[in-house]
């Protein structure tokens, strides 16, 4: 078992409280409305967790599209299929690693609260590119230090975030908030190597970073 799974296991339900919390849908409207889908598409979530993403997906591909949520804790994916909201018939979950997903020809990746968790965050968004049709898009959305001066006493809480969001014991404890940054940073520069069309926006006050683009 991964240190991922075993986080994940243990924490499933209070993770799916956190992740529906009141505010949190509108920042997956807005990374669902990056990926640009159309009715009838067939849209792969890596990392899936709890399934909060899916009804924004699932809206925005229809009854005649899919969406494929791959997610390494089974006790994640357990959430997911409990509610109705993030199930259906266009709706599969698949326990599986995401840094070698089992999915070919999609023709969009969406990778939310995830990258910063891979060892190769690099290879990652290399394999969820990889499993994208020529034209299709891949989103990343990640927790970051904001910028903004305003939000300089709420960084400190920057460390918090990133102990929930990306559990791992090879992580020193001095440099855990480090060096998650390095890894997102790795995993933006990959997708940013791969992709054209691309849009950066912050929000949640400079908290989120969503980077999306058109694979080529
Ligand atoms: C912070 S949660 C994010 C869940 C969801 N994307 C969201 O936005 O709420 C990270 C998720 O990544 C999953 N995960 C971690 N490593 C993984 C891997 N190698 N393959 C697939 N899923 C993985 C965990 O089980 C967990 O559900």
């Amino acid at each position: 078992m991964t240190d991922a799974q075993s986080f994940y296991g243990r924490w499933a339900q209070v993770y799916d409280w956190l992740a529906s919390a009141p505010g949190v849908a509108s920042w997956r409207d807005r990374t669902a409305d990056a990926l640009a889908l159309a009715p009838g598409d067939n849209v792969v979530e890596m990392g899936c967790g709890t399934g909060t993403n899916v009804p924004h997906l699932r809206e925005r591909v229809g009854p005649s599209g899919r969406v494929v949520g791959i997610d390494v804790t089974r006790e994640m994916l357990e959430r997911a299929r409990e509610q109705s909201a993030r199930t259906g018939e266009s709706v599969h979950y698949v326990q599986a690693d995401a840094a070698r997903p089992p999915v070919r020809e999609a023709d969009a990746v969406l990778a939310t609260f995830v990258a910063g968790i891979f060892e190769d965050p690099a290879a990652a968004v290399d394999a969820w590119c990889d499993s994208v049709v020529p034209g299709g898009r891949v989103a990343l959305l990640n927790f970051q230090r904001s910028p903004s001066a305003l939000a300089a006493p709420l960084n400190l809480a920057f460390e918090g975030f990133v102990r929930l969001s990306a559990p791992g014991t090879r992580l020193s404890r001095r440099s855990h908030a480090s060096a998650f940054e390095r890894r997102v940073a790795a995993a933006r520069e990959r997708l940013t190597e791969r992709t054209v069309d691309r849009r950066y926006d912050t929000f949640a006050g400079g908290f989120l970073g969503l980077l999306s683009g058109t694979v080529t």
